[in-house]
Parts: structure tokens; C-alpha cells; sequence
């Protein structure tokens, strides 16, 4: 899933400095691409993706000092920091795990929009909506309550992919999802009553108490660190005897880290102690792999708790 973002200069011959330095870095030649990088933003010290692409260079050319100084560069010079270069400033260990730049998440989504599904699906034997429906029907059997939902909230809903996996169980979905592009495409669908452009948690901060009977999000908690609001939001929107279930990263050591994969990744312990501080009910937290990054499952846990 790599696409580079590109803001233009607004100068041609800087861009065109860019771009060769993009060439050379496919190529192989990091030096010479930083070099270009660096003669990019010489000639346009407000650049921000030559700032945040000499950042990356250096980054695997192993100067971390170096890395650290562009990325700012890079924040500084794109507010929106829609390269996140906070990101990586958190990954090289140079600031504090916090949320992802709203801009950043927005830009990476809008750009994968059109071609989402194909990529998730086909590319990465995504599978975050089966994994839900699976989990959704054994904590519904296992409290012999009917797997029959009149009002689903779906965060972080993307293209609409859950909706279309729990179509028959649900009357009426609401969704909420950071990018305008991806709510575009799942509005395409025609599966969603309603459909918002909002962050997950001030999305769910706007439904009324005992509002909802199922609270989903696949693949999508992944993008949040701290998810103490979201369960505190999700347990005074729910109905009683509603369900939330989500997916999620894992990792074996404690609380929640940011992997190599700029996605965050929440330990199994960490989220049986938030569900319960927000007076949620875990009806299972269970190994389950949402996609394949280089070929590979990455280690992921499904959670379902009810009111
Ligand atoms: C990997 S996609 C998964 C989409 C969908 N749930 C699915 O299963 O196909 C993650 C989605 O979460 C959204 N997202 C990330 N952080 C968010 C936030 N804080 N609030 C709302 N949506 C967010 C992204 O815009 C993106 O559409």
C-alpha cells in the first residue's frame, strides 16, 4: 500500500529537481536522490514533500539526526503534515506516541479511495469484515441473543465493505470515516442511512445515549493509539445488550506501540483493561489476522464486548 503524496512547489524547476530524485531513488541511488532532494529545497525552502523525501532518505541512508531535522522541515513547511512526518518522527523515537495528523490520514485515504478495494482485497487477502461478522455471530450465540441489528455504527467504514458483510443482519448503518474520498465510494454503495466525514470519536461523541445496537470497526482502530474514549463514547452510545466489535494490531509486549508499519499496535492486555474501565462487558478477545504485509499474516486480535 505505498503511494507517495506530492504537493508541488510551485516552482517547475524545483518540482523537476523532485522528480528526479524520485527517479534515482527507484532506481537505487539514495546519495544521489538526497542530493536532489537537498537542491530541491534550497530552491524552495517551503517544499514540503522534497523536506519530507530528503527525510526518508536519510532515514534509510541511516542518518537519523539528519532524518529528524527534514521531517520537521516537512511538518513545519505542510501544517496539515499530510506526508506525516510526525509519524516517523515518532517511529525514530524524536516525539511522543500521540494521534495521527487528521491531514495525513485524510491524504493517505482519499488517495487509495478509487482503488481500495481492489488493492485490500485481491493485494493483501484483506479479510477485517469476515473476521467482524465471525466474531459478531459467536458473542451473539454464545449470550443467545438474536444476531439481528436495528441500528449499526460503522467507524472508520471506508469503501463500505463491512456493510456489504453484515447487509442481512443489519437494518440501517451509519458511517463515519476521516476521508472524503473513501466516504464517497461508500456512498456508492447505497447501504449506509447515513453517512458523516468526521473522526471516529467526535462522530460517536454526536449519537445519542442508547442509540445504537452494534458499534463496528474493521481495520480502522489501527489508525487510533489511545482508544479509552472511543470504548467510553461506544458504552453510552450502545443500547444495553449492544455489542462493539473491532479489530485491531497486536504485539507481545505492553499497552499500545506504533510498529515499522505506521500503523499503532494495541497488546491484549491493554484493551481487556479499557474495555473494563469503560464499563464494557469483553465477550472475546481472539488471534485474528486481518491482511498479509510482504507475504505475511500481521498478528492481530478481534474484540468484541457488550453493554
Ligand atoms: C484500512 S481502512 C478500513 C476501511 C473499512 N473499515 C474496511 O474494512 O474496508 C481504514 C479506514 O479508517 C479511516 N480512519 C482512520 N482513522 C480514522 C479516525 N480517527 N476517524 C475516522 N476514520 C478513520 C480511514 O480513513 C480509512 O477509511
Amino acid at each position: 500500500m505505498a503511494i507517495t503524496l506530492f504537493l508541488s512547489s510551485g516552482n517547475l524547476i524545483a518540482d523537476r529537481r523532485y522528480d528526479f530524485g524520485r527517479d534515482l531513488q527507484l532506481r537505487g541511488d539514495l546519495a544521489g536522490a538526497a542530493d536532489l532532494m537537498a537542491q530541491a529545497v534550497e530552491l524552495e525552502p517551503g517544499f514540503a514533500s522534497a523536506w519530507f523525501s530528503l527525510g526518508d532518505l536519510r532515514e534509510q541512508l541511516g542518518e537519523r539526526d539528519a532524518a529528524i531535522s527534514a521531517y520537521r522541515r516537512a511538518q513545519e513547511a505542510d501544517l496539515d503534515d499530510r506526508h506525516g512526518a510526525k509519524l516517523r518522527l515518532m517511529r525514530l523515537g524524536d516525539e511522543r506516541m500521540s494521534d495521527m495528523p487528521p491531514g495525513y490520514v485524510r491524504a493517505l485515504f482519499d488517495q487509495y479511495a478509487p482503488k481500495f478495494d481492489k488493492t485490500l482485497v485481491n493485494d493483501l487477502d484483506y479479510r477485517g469484515p469476515e473476521i467482524l461478522l465471525k466474531a459478531v455471530l459467536a458473542a451473539r450465540h454464545a449470550a443467545k441473543l438474536p444476531a439481528h441489528f436495528k441500528c449499526a455504527i460503522d467507524l472508520g467504514c471506508g469503501t463500505g465493505l463491512a456493510a456489504r458483510e453484515f447487509g442481512s443482519l443489519v437494518d440501517e448503518f451509519i458511517g463515519i470515516d476521516l476521508s472524503p474520498g473513501m466516504i464517497k465510494q461508500a456512498r456508492k454503495t447505497g447501504l449506509y442511512a447515513r453517512l458523516e466525514v468526521n473522526d471516529m470519536v467526535r462522530g460517536l461523541q454526536a449519537e445519542a445515549d442508547d442509540s445504537a445496537n452494534l458499534i463496528l470497526a474493521a481495520d480502522a482502530v489501527v489508525y487510533v493509539p489511545d482508544i479509552a474514549p472511543l470504548a467510553v463514547e461506544a458504552a453510552r452510545v450502545l443500547k444495553p445488550q449492544g455489542l462493539l466489535a473491532f479489530t485491531v494490531e497486536t504485539h507481545d509486549g505492553e499497552g499500545v506501540i506504533l510498529g515499522q508499519s505506521l500503523r499503532y499496535a494495541h497488546s491484549a492486555d491493554y484493551l481487556r483493561d479499557v474495555m473494563t474501565k469503560s464499563k464494557l462487558r469483553v465477550c472475546a478477545i481472539a488471534p485474528a489476522s486481518t491482511r498479509l504485509e510482504a507475504g505475511e499474516p500481521v498478528p492481530g486480535l478481534v474484540v468484541t464486548a457488550s453493554k
